[in-house]
Parts: C-alpha cells; structure tokens; sequence
C-alpha cells in the first residue's frame, strides 16, 4: 500500500521546523531524506512516528489513517529506529523480545522467541546475545535497535541515521537486509553516495521544505551545490552516479 505523508507542519514553540511537507511512497520502496544538519529530517521521521505531534497533516498508508490508529496497531503498521538509540540494563536478547510487545499479552509465545532468534541470526549478534544493552559498542547498539524495529514485523520502518557508528561492513550489511525485507522504508542517510547504491527514492531537505526528490537522476552537481553548498563531480560506475567533492 502506498504511504503518504500529507501537509506536515511542526514548531517547536513559535518556530516553524517543518512547512507543509507532502510526498507518496510507493510499497516496498526505499527512500532516503537527505540534507543538511538541522534540515529538519529527525523532526519529520519523528512526526511520521508519532513522538511529536504535528500542527497539521496526516500519514495515511492506503487508506488507513495512521494517526488515528491505537498504539497497539500503531506499532504494527510502523516501527522507528531513532538517531540516538538509548540503551538500559535489560540484555540484547531481552531488548528483542520487548519489541515482540505488541504480539503477546502476559507473556511471549514460543514464536516471539523463534522470532527473536531470527533476528539474533540475521543481524549476526549471538556473540553479544546476553550483554546489557549498556555496555555494547556504538554500532553494536545501533545493529540491536535495527534489529528491535524489524522485530516488529511492521509495514513500514523509519530509520534515522541507521548506517550511524557502523563500520563499512555492516553498514552495507544492514542496507542489503533492509532491502531484502521488501518493506516501505524512509532512512535518514548522509552517505549519499551509499544512498544511491541502495535507496529508489531520493528526498532532500531545506530549511523544513523539500527542496528535490525523485529518482537518482535528480542527482546533480548543482542540486549539491543548492543544499549542501560544495563543489562535487558526478562520475558514472555502471548507471549509478558517484559523488566526488572536489
Ligand atoms: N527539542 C527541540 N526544541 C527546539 N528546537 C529543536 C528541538 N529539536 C530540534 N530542534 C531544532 O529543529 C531543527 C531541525 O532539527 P532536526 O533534528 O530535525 O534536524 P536534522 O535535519 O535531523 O539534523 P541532523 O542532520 O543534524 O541530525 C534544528 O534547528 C533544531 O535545532
Ligand atoms: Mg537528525
């Protein structure tokens, strides 16, 4: 089902973040919002997710109007990886489960745990399977908060920053698993070039609006200059362009 995103406003106090922001996403799409720091990018994913509330706007996702759905089918339609995933005593393992919250009543069914082990497998976290979420590593965590969203088996995921902390490995890891997912997704990136390898759509941000979006041909030196202000060649490898600052 296609998502859209209709007329979005948010202030915080008497400023004005995000102005009239609308776009459409088709099922299984990935698409990357882009822009500079302070665009307003986690201010929009976090509106989408529910944790702020916006002035006006709507997110449907076909025909269901997302804001008016209850949490608990809330959380199935959409799960939210933040920029800052925080961490607290429970365990990985744990952290999983609690993802699965929304599936069980009093206690989880032998498939929230298979489910879980899943996960654990998929993401190749067994090594820190029993550790305190607060002792893991910056990408540890970041894998863990990843891997609770996907647990949630939700239509569509939002991720600010995932590739945030990773190395280069599990950076492309973690895209490629999203991708395999089929899933309607908006990431927050500033890898822009890993953007191009991995995301259909192509959203950027300016001062709360968008500026462009559409597919990678939007792409172009002067749409860089625009919203990042630096000089770049594009180069071609195959029919994906290649950012090079200059
Ligand atoms: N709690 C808050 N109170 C007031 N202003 C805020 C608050 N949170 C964010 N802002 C402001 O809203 C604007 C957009 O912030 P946002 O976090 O959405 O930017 P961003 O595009 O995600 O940036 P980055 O790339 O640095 O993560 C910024 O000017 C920021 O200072
Ligand atoms: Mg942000």
């Amino acid at each position: 089902m296609k998502l859209k995103i209709q007329n979005i406003s948010f202030s915080y106090k008497s400023e004005d973040i995000l102005k009239n922001i609308s776009f459409e996403i088709k099922k299984g799409d990935l698409v990357a919002v882009l822009g500079k720091n302070g665009a307003g990018k986690s201010t929009l994913l976090k509106t989408i997710a529910k944790f702020l509330i916006p002035k006006s706007g709507s997110v449907y996702c076909g025909d269901t109007d997302l804001f008016k759905l209850p949490k608990k089918e809330f959380v199935k339609k959409l799960s939210y990886v933040s920029q800052k995933p925080i961490p607290n005593e429970l365990n990985v393992f744990e952290m999983l489960l609690l993802g699965r919250r929304s599936y069980f009543k009093f206690k989880p069914s032998k498939k929230d745990i298979e489910e879980v082990e899943k996960v654990i497998k998929k993401l190749n976290l067994e090594k820190i399977k029993l550790k305190p979420t607060l002792t893991l590593s910056g990408g540890e965590l970041q894998k863990v908060a990843i891997a609770r969203a996907i647990i949630q088996k939700s239509d569509i995921i939002l991720l600010d920053e995932p590739t945030n902390n990773l190395d280069i490995k599990n950076q492309i890891e973690v895209l490629k698993m999203l991708k395999s997912l089929g899933k309607t997704s908006i990431l927050v990136l500033h890898d822009i070039n890993l953007a191009l390898r991995f995301c259909d759509k192509f959203i950027f941000m300016k001062e709360g609006k968008i500026a462009y979006e559409g597919d990678k041909s939007i792409i172009t030196s002067k749409v860089i200059k625009d919203i990042y202000e630096i000089e770049v060649d594009i180069c071609y490898c195959g029919d994906t362009p290649v950012i090079l600052p200059k």
